[in-house]
């Protein structure tokens, strides 16, 4: 009989944190996708960001806190939250499944999920991204990856224990991220690092009513095209 995915994952997590950590704590194919989310936050900090699956805290919470930035991360496992708590003293640490927790809509300017939504079945991945749109403030953006080919239920021996994965393709997955209403920016196909595997990477803005004569700068803030000298403002 197949165990709960969520609770596999997350005994895990618990078991190979460290392991984790040291195999995969410094990826090239991470940092990129870190770099284009922190371009994507005003550069004098103080963005409020939601990172799903945060894992340890490294180097996503560290690297966005450094920036000035608030951090919030959720993570299923106990272990990974402890190690970041532990790693990140000046981020906030939640023990929870993202596909359940509850948290204020429209309140975030940016949600991460690196490498954590293709741990979640993916029958609800179509519900947890319109949840990651609900949480994100007009205008705001999410960056993370997803599958990029099928694998519907995948069990079995992982990092030295027990792990479960599921994700659609990448014409899916950009059409569930359409569904929830986040409009695509980038999508792209991505070996990670030395692996045999890819994932598909987007970055997605939450949509902001646009007054007539406004547009959007390269932050989601609202610009005046022409007549309004200095007329910026969100
Ligand atoms: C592959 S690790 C990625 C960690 C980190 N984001 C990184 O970039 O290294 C996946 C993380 O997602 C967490 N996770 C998986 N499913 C989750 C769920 N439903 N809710 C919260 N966290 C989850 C796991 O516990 C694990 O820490």
């Amino acid at each position: 009989m197949k165990s709960d995915p969520k609770i596999l994952v997350s005994n895990g997590y618990d078991r190979m944190a460290e392991t984790y950590l040291a195999r995969f704590g410094r990826s090239i194919v991470r940092d990129r996708w870190l770099a284009a989310l922190a371009a994507l936050l005003p550069p004098a900090g103080g963005a409020r960001v939601l990172d799903l699956g945060c894992g340890a805290g490294l180097p996503v919470a560290k690297e966005l806190t450094a920036l000035g930035h608030r951090i919030l991360g959720i993570d299923g496992s106990k272990r990974q939250v402890a190690l970041a708590r532990h790693n990140v003293p000046a981020g906030d640490f939640l023990h929870g499944d993202m596909t359940t927790t509850e948290l204020p809509e429209t309140s975030f300017d940016a949600v991460s999920a690196f490498y954590s939504i293709t741990h979640v079945p993916r029958s609800e991945h179509g519900d947890l991204l319109k949840r990651i749109a609900g949480w994100l403030k007009p205008g705001g953006v999410f960056v993370g990856s997803l599958g990029a080919t099928a694998s519907s239920d995948w069990q079995g021996e992982w990092m030295g224990t027990e792990m479960y994965f599921s994700h659609y393709g990448s014409d899916r997955n950009i059409s569930l991220v359409q569904e929830a209403g986040l409009t695509i920016e980038h999508a792209e196909e991505q070996l990670q690092d030395d692996e045999d595997h890819r994932f598909l990477w987007i970055i997605a803005r939450k949509p902001i009513s646009v007054e007539p004569g406004c547009s959007l700068d390269g932050h989601g803030a609202l610009e005046r095209r022409s007549g309004n000298p200095g007329g910026r403002h969100r």
